[in-house]
């Protein structure tokens, strides 16, 4: 059964769309800012909601993916300019027929990833997304109108290459070596797994747009294991189908959607910042981590794209003092005004406090608005 395509008239209006505008190139009046894991076990609210639920019970149960999505909007009020739906990347290879589970302090865990090529076989084809995956959209749904118009609501999926590594990995690892084992032994396999990956999470992606979603990001957090010639066999070719391919999905159910902004987090991947930022691939935001300097990155893509991120997470551990004054720093390099969306270089930590990330939203918020450019 399909999943209803919504638009903007389905829903509250928007009352901040400072990161609409910055995706799109226009200058804004401050720096709008959000937080990648900003729904999670830092923040005391959502560990009461966890001690409940399974992690993933959470993320299929839309009355409480919706409820820990709005815990920081709620805590940090109006200091923040976007949600992002609570969920997981894993989501997609439980689409594709592998199981997955989170296991506490630990994370993810498959007892049965892919070993070899033959354990393609086992993956489902022809995946549904609107009916594996549609306990992601009715969250988007729900989460839109609860917001009621505070900010836009971020979609999301893991990249092909990610998600391959963890589907062969079959949780975190050090290394890789089992996934990047793949690359070297049966690169045509690896490629076909890719391509089925990428199938999923193009639909996946277009049912998050016609379900509400505003923003889409794509995380390629393994991206930076991969050589510069690897990243451009393995990774690109699917990362850069992604954009054309979903905007010609929308374009067919409703013009209006089709112009969803669209991110990419390719977590350290130094060397492809100029190949993911070009108009042909259609990525219009860029998210950095830590260990790129915001001015070289810039020199380096000229202003057709915007850009996100950067601080490393760990400066939420530094004295209030010192996150004010790295913060005022960060906004001078990316210049606050135009094609810049504040985040950090990487996720929250369960151990950070969270009225260091209050006194990192207000000092973005007040240095912006003080700044002339
Ligand atoms: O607030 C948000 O950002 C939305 C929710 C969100 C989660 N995961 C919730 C989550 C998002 C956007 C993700 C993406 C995700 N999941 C990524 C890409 C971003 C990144 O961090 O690089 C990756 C690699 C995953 C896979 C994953 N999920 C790992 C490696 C882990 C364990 C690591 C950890 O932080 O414990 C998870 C678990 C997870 N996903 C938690 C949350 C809140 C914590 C698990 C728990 O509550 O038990």
């Amino acid at each position: 059964v399909p999943y209803p395509a919504h638009t903007d008239s389905d829903f509250p209006p928007l009352k901040n769309d400072l990161i609409l505008r910055v995706a799109r190139g226009e200058t804004v009046e401050r720096t709008p800012v959000w937080i990648m894991r900003q729904a999670g076990r830092y923040l005391p609210e959502f560990r009461e909601e966890r001690a409940k639920h399974d992690f993933f019970t959470i993320c299929r149960t839309p009355e409480l993916a919706c409820l820990v999505t709005l815990q920081p909007i709620d805590r940090y009020e109006g200091l923040l300019d976007a949600s992002i739906i609570f969920s997981d990347i894993l989501v997609v290879p439980q689409a594709l027929g592998l199981e997955v589970q989170m296991v506490p302090a630990k994370g993810p865990h498959f007892p049965d990833p892919l070993v070899d090529p033959s354990h393609l076989a086992r993956l489902r084809t022809n995946v549904d997304v609107n009916e594996e995956l549609r306990y992601v959209f009715e969250a988007i749904t729900l989460t839109r109108t609860k917001l009621d118009g505070r900010c836009p609501l971020f979609g999301f999926v893991g990249a092909p290459w990610t998600l391959m590594a963890y589907m062969i990995e079959g949780g975190g690892s050090k290394t890789l070596s089992k996934a990047k084992s793949w690359l070297g032994r049966w690169p045509e396999e690896s490629k076909t797994l890719l391509q089925r990956v990428t199938d999923v999470v193009v639909d996946f992606l277009v049912g998050q747009a016609k379900a509400g979603a505003q923003l889409l990001q794509v995380f390629d957090s393994w991206a930076g294991e991969l050589s510069p010639a690897q990243f451009n066999t393995f990774s690109l070719p699917y990362i850069q189908q992604i954009p054309k391919r979903v905007r010609a999905a929308l374009r067919e159910i409703n013009p209006d959607l089709a112009s969803i902004p669209m991110v990419i987090f390719a977590r350290g991947a130094h060397y492809a910042l100029e190949s993911l930022s070009t108009p042909e691939i259609g990525y219009d935001v860029i998210s950095l981590d830590w260990t790129m300097d915001p001015a070289s990155a810039r020199a380096r893509i000229g202003n057709g794209v915007s850009l996100q991120g950067n601080a490393d997470p760990s400066l939420l551990y530094a004295p209030i003092a010192t996150i004010k004054a790295e913060v005022a720093i960060m906004l001078e390099k990316f210049g606050s005004r135009t094609r810049y969306i504040a985040n950090l270089g990487h996720g929250m930590h369960p151990d950070h406090d969270p009225e260091h990330l209050r006194a990192y939203l207000e000092a973005i918020r007040d240095v912006s608005t003080q700044r002339k450019s």
